[in-house]
């Protein structure tokens, strides 16, 4: 009786929400899945015809019984079949369908129609896998989800298999589509740039008609970077329903957004269809790449909040195990090609002096490389620079308290090299036809195997031979002229590229465990949440002018966490002819895994005192910026001041960055209100470089704010806050 009257007590306090702990429901009665998460809800159907249809993306549901059974859609004319009018989940490409496939194919005997019907699903755990099945051949499509649900995110992907007796030639495979309610006054946002400005953000209203974010040039380049936001018209960066996602690839790929004359926003990612084919022969399967999507009614704060904390706990190596970002020193600007051990062991012993963890040799150790047009391939030690190999250096950087990175460039070859010269049908090309380089190099067909083994086995060999802490791991040029003679599908090398260098990388990995690796590609072309999944961190840009890099780290942070993000101090005058004081360089790069990139050589004692309190002070706050939520409190797109807040995953600390570009007037910024704290507890708060500190309440810095004191052109500012009670 005891126990009866507990188990009702028990069932009474139960909220309805706190009952639905399943992640994934399934309604047989309805053929309905419903998909929970903290922050969202994603529900599915199976019509009466058969087809998997989306009936609902947002904030979180918690009663299955609401949603109702998919239904087949109505005719609006006969220009407007009931397909168009449907959110099909996984849209084949046959039958009447006039809009972005997921998945389209020919047959042998060059049959194109494909129309996808549910077949069977499983759910296990965090897993639900659905499985479409073309209505006459055996021609599959697993849809995988998994549900992250503390993170708040789904991420999808599909498997084609053909079952049949013939081969298909695959034309294109999607990983799905994220449909946001019906409506329209949508906007979109994204990133878009070049080399040295990549991540420049835009918003804009999404019309009737389609708009591509892509990248045709083999890796995930610095032109578009593989994710969208798309936002109900009116949400701010702390308020407002956004639905965004992510795609985890580096080699080409795809988001189409569509609006459809039926009021439908449509966004559709995978593999890019440009010059991409796939001769899937019987028994075989190919995989798009996952697709991460969330919600945020919080805005783009919120989205970007989420996005990080995923990264941190799902995405990353070792996730939540990862040591924090090690204060690196990098060579690259101060020496260019002119690295030797006696410049090295110079530039190694001022680091170590000012704090720096992981001291890292950048382009120019190997081969005959003593500028871009040599070398590149031939991936042994130079011994004119290095008379007794890397062995002393690496010895005497280790004797300094760092470790030690070295730079590599893996998949390129430059025409004056031995590998060249040994493998000229190593490097990308067409049979008979000139081979266009860039910077003088040439790109290696990672996609062959005998290329991959060999490129695993030169960095498996320096991994093994040095004790090598860290390799940056470069891509300087985009693909040219991609044949690939000895198979019968060409066109693969596209996704076999890409799949051999994940390949190459988890094999090191595995094998060297405490192996990190920073992912470059002439800095920001290849950051995705593919590489993510195997590097520690990303150079962001060689844009390294401070002034620059608060509009580039902006749009980087809007999907990517800060602790990937690598950032430099280096010398000024630099991009822009640029001179911003060196306070303003290090609050700028320790926004993110703080680096230096400086000729050392030439600081004064007072740049070197500055540098290593900058240092000290980073280590201090360095956790909160990088494992804690960031808010974007003043955009460099908007005013004359950038501020952002990172408050610790605690609650303990928080720390505010501001910048002033240019004074006017006389005028002194207003103060800068803060987010992300508990209104009712009190801060110590101290500005850096000033004596004294202040305590206020969570909800004064919130509502009234600080006052930043910013003055003249290119001030800068951190104020540092220690939760009291
Ligand atoms: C491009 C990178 O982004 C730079 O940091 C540097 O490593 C050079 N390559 C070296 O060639």
């Amino acid at each position: 009786m005891a126990l009866m009257r507990l188990l009702a007590t028990l069932c009474l306090c139960l909220t309805p929400a706190l009952l639905a702990q399943q992640p994934i429901e399934y309604s047989s009665a309805r053929k309905t899945w419903l998909i929970h998460t903290d922050s969202s809800a994603y529900a599915l159907g199976v019509n009466p015809r058969g087809e998997l249809v989306n009936l609902y993306w947002g904030g979180p549901l918690w009663r299955a019984d609401d949603v109702p059974a998919a239904n087949n859609g109505r005719e609006l004319s006969s220009f407007d079949p009931a397909q168009s009018l449907l959110n099909e989940e996984y849209v084949g490409w046959g039958g009447t369908r006039y809009f972005e496939p997921s998945v389209k194919i020919t047959r042998a005997d060059h049959g194109r129609d494909l129309v996808l019907h549910y077949a069977s699903h499983t759910i296990d755990g965090d897993n639900l896998k659905i499985v479409l099945k073309d209505v006459k051949d055996d021609i599959f499509v697993n849809l995988n989800y998994k549900v992250f649900p503390h993170e708040g995110i789904i991420r999808k992907s599909a498997l084609l298999e053909n079952r049949s007796k013939e081969a298909l030639n695959v034309e294109s495979l999607q990983a799905g589509v994220w449909y946001v309610p019906h409506g329209t006054g949508y906007r979109l946002s994204y990133v878009s740039g070049r080399w040295a400005a990549e991540s420049q953000l835009s918003r804009e209203p999404i019309h009737a008609g389609i708009k591509v974010l892509e990248s045709k040039k083999g890796h995930t380049s610095h032109n578009f970077n593989p994710w969208f936001a798309v936002d109900d018209g009116s949400a701010t960066e702390d308020s407002g329903r956004v639905w965004f996602g992510a795609l985890g690839w580096s080699g080409n790929w795809r988001i189409s957004v569509e609006q459809t004359a039926y009021d439908q926003v449509r966004v559709t990612g995978g593999l890019n269809t440009f010059d991409f084919g796939y001769l899937l022969k019987p028994g075989e399967s190919l995989e798009s790449p996952p697709f991460y999507g969330g919600y945020s009614t919080d805005g783009f704060g919120g989205m970007s909040r989420r996005m990080h904390r995923f990264e941190l706990t799902d995405i990353l190596p070792h996730g939540l195990q990862a040591r924090p970002r090690p204060v690196l020193y990098n060579s690259w600007e101060a020496t260019t090609f002119a690295v030797d051990e006696p410049g090295q062991r110079a530039l190694a012993e001022r680091a170590a002096k000012l704090g720096v963890e992981l001291f890292v040799m950048d382009d120019g150790w190997f081969g005959k490389r003593n500028n871009d047009r040599a070398g590149l391939g031939d991936w042994t030690v130079n011994p004119q620079k290095f008379p007794n190999g890397l062995e002393p250096l690496i010895k005497y950087v280790n004797s300094l308290g760092m470790d030690f990175g070295l730079w590599v460039e893996p998949e390129m070859v430059n025409p004056d090299s031995d590998l060249y010269r040994a493998h000229p049908d190593w490097a990308m090309h067409s049979a008979d036809r000139p081979r266009s380089e860039l910077r003088n190099q040439l790109v290696l067909n990672m996609a062959r195997n005998d290329v991959k083994e060999y490129i695993f086995g030169v960095l498996d060999k320096l991994a093994t031979q040095y004790t090598i802490r860290y390799f940056k791991w470069d891509m300087n040029r985009p693909f040219a002229e991609p044949g690939w003679d000895e198979v019968d599908e060409p066109k693969e090398m596209w996704v076999q590229y890409v799949k051999n260098v994940y390949e190459i990388i988890d094999r090191l990995r595995a094998k060297h465990p405490n192996l990190e690796i920073e992912s470059c590609s002439g800095g920001g072309g290849r950051i995705d949440l593919g590489i993510l999944q195997r590097v520690d961190e990303v150079w962001t840009s060689d844009n390294t002018e401070a002034f620059d890099r608060l509009g580039i780290q902006y749009g980087f942070s809007q999907m990517y966490a800060p602790k990937i993000m690598s950032a430099w101090v280096t010398d000024v005058p630099n991009m822009n002819r640029r001179s911003t004081p060196l306070k303003f360089r290090f609050l700028v790069a320790m926004q993110g895994a703080l680096g230096i990139g400086a000729n050392l050589n030439k600081w004064t004692a007072d740049d070197s005192k500055l540098a290593t309190d900058m240092v000290a002070y980073y280590k201090k706050i360095r956790i909160t910026v990088q494992e804690g939520n960031l808010y974007r409190l003043l955009s460099p797109q908007v005013g004359e001041v950038t501020a952002n807040e990172y408050v610790a995953q605690e609650g303990n600390q928080a720390v505010v960055f501001a910048f002033l570009h240019s004074q006017q007037y006389g005028l002194t910024p207003p103060p800068v209100r803060l987010a992300g704290l508990d209104p009712k507890a009190t801060y110590k708060v101290e500005t850096l470089g000033q004596a004294g500190a202040q305590e206020l309440s969570g909800a004064y810095l919130m509502q009234s704010g600080i006052p930043v004191r910013l003055a003249g052109d290119y001030d800068s500012t951190a104020v540092l806050l220690e939760r009291q009670r």
